[in-house]
C-alpha cells in the first residue's frame, strides 16, 4: 500500500485531489493530509473521507520542522504532494510576508524533511520515493494580448508577491533536484475552478454575489485573460505526472481555455439564469446590472496562457472538461452546498470583503 503525504489537503485543489485519489485508488493507497487550517483550509471539504481507515488528518504548519519530521519518522512516506501555500494574489499585495513564510520557508521545510527521510548513506535516495511540488503559471509573468504561450522553458518573471514566492519555492525544488538528485517534479498549472473553491477567487465570488444580488466587482477593464481548468483535470494531471512523468522534469498544465474576466462573468450569469427554475426567488436577483467596474489590481498581470504540449506528448494528459460543462458542474455544486457557502462567508470573510472592496 502506497502512502501519500498531502500538504494543504483541506484547501480547494488539495481536497479535490484527495477525493480524486480515493475514487481512483480506493483502499490501495493511504493518505495523510497535513494542513494548518488557515482561513482557506476547511475540514468540511473532506467530510466524505474523514472516516476512511486509510485517511488521516494532521493539523500542523508546514513551517514547523519538528511536526513535519515527526510525520516522516512515524510513517513510511512514498509520495509527497505539496499543495500547502498562501494562494491569493490580492492578499499577497496587502500582506506579502506570510507568503514568503509559508510558500518559501514552508517548502524548504518539506524538502528538507523528505530528503532526511529518503536519503541513503551514499547520497542516493530510497527506491520509488517521489515529491511533487504544485505550482502556478503565474511564475512566468504576464503575456501580451495573444499569440504567445507559457512553455516549460519560458523564463521566470513573477510580478506579484504571490507569484514571486511561488517562483522562489520552485527554484528551491529545482536546486534540490540539481544538487542532490532529489526525486521530484514540478507542475505549473493555470487558474483552476470547481467545487470547494473559496469565494475570494473570481468564479465562486461571482456565483455567490450574483445569487445574493450583490455587486460583481470587475477589476480594470475586465479584459485580463486567464486560462481556466476544471480542478478535477488538474488532480488527474498531478497523479499522471507523478506516476508517468520523467523525474526532475517540470510539466505545464493548462485548460486551452483562455477567457477574459468579463466573458467569465457573463457566462456565469447566463448559466445561472439557465439553471435556476422560475420558482427560485434568486432568479430575479441574477442580472448583468450587478456588474461593477472597480479600481484595477496593482500590477495586474494581463494574460496567462499555458501550452500543455509537453504533458500531452509525454504523458497523454489533456484537459477533458469543456468550460461549458465544468462551469455547470461547478454551479450545480454551489447550489447543492449552500450551507458550505454560508459557513465560509460568515465571520472573517465579511471583514475581508469589506476591507478589500470598500
Ligand atoms: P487554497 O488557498 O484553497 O488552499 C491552501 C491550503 O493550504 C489551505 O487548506 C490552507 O489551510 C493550507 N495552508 C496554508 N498555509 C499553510 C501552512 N503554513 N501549513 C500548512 N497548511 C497551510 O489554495 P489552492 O487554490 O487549493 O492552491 C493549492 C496549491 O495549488 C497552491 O500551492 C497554489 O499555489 C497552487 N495553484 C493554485 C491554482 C489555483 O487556481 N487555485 C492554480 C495553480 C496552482
Ligand atoms: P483570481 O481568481 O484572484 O485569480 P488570479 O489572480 O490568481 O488569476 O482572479 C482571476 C482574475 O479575475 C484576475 O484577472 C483578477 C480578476 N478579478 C476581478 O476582476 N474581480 C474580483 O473580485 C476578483 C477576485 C478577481
Amino acid at each position: 500500500m502506497r502512502t501519500y503525504l498531502v500538504t494543504g489537503g483541506a484547501g480547494f485543489i488539495g481536497s479535490n485531489y484527495i477525493h480524486y485519489m480515493f475514487r481512483k485508488y480506493g483502499e490501495q493507497i493511504r493518505i495523510i493530509n497535513v494542513d494548518a487550517l488557515t482561513y482557506a483550509g476547511n475540514l468540511e471539504n473532506l467530510k466524505a473521507v474523514e472516516e476512511l481507515p486509510n485517511y488521516t488528518f494532521v493539523k500542523a504548519d508546514i513551517c514547523d520542522k519538528e511536526a513535519i519530521a515527526k510525520i516522516f519518522a512515524e510513517n513510511d512516506i512514498d509520495r509527497v504532494v505539496h499543495f500547502a501555500a498562501e494562494s491569493h494574489v490580492d492578499r499577497s499585495i496587502r500582506n506579502p510576508e506570510v507568503f514568503v513564510q509559508t510558500n518559501v520557508l514552508g517548502t524548504a521545510v518539506m524538502l528538507n524533511c523528505a530528503k532526511a527521510a529518503w536519503e541513503l548513506p551514499d547520497g542516493t535516495f530510497k527506491e520509488g520515493k517521489k515529491f511533487l511540488h504544485v505550482s502556478t503559471d503565474e511564475v512566468y509573468g504576464s503575456l501580451e494580448e495573444d499569440g504567445t504561450y507559457f512553455y516549460e522553458t519560458t523564463p521566470y518573471d513573477p510580478h506579484s508577491p504571490y507569484s514571486a514566492s511561488k517562483a522562489s519555492s520552485d527554484m528551491l525544488v529545482k536546486a534540490y533536484m540539481d544538487t542532490y538528485k532529489f526525486p521530484a517534479n514540478i507542475t505549473n498549472c493555470s487558474n483552476n475552478y470547481g467545487p470547494y473553491q473559496f469565494p475570494e477567487k473570481l468564479i465562486p465570488l461571482i456565483i455567490n454575489n450574483a445569487l445574493n444580488g450583490k455587486k460583481l466587482p470587475v477589476y480594470g477593464d475586465g479584459k485580463n485573460v486567464r486560462d481556466w481548468l476544471f480542478v478535477e483535470d488538474h488532480a488527474k494531471a498531478i497523479d499522471m505526472v507523478q506516476e508517468q512523468g520523467r523525474l526532475f522534469e517540470t510539466y505545464n498544465v493548462g485548460g486551452h481555455n483562455e477567457k477574459q474576466n468579463i466573458e467569465i462573468i457573463n457566462i456565469i450569469l447566463e448559466t445561472l439564469q439557465e439553471m435556476l427554475p422560475d420558482s427560485d426567488p434568486r432568479k430575479a436577483l441574477v442580472s448583468k446590472d450587478l456588474i461593477t467596474y472597480v479600481a484595477d489590481r496593482k500590477g495586474h498581470d494581463r494574460r496567462y496562457a499555458i501550452a500543455p504540449d509537453k504533458i500531452k506528448a509525454e504523458i497523454g494528459w489533456y484537459p477533458e472538461t469543456m468550460f461549458k460543462d465544468g462551469i455547470k458542474k461547478t454551479i450545480a455544486w454551489y447550489f447543492e452546498n449552500e450551507d458550505w457557502m454560508k459557513n465560509v462567508t460568515s465571520g472573517d470573510y465579511q471583514k475581508y470583503y469589506n476591507e478589500m472592496y470598500k
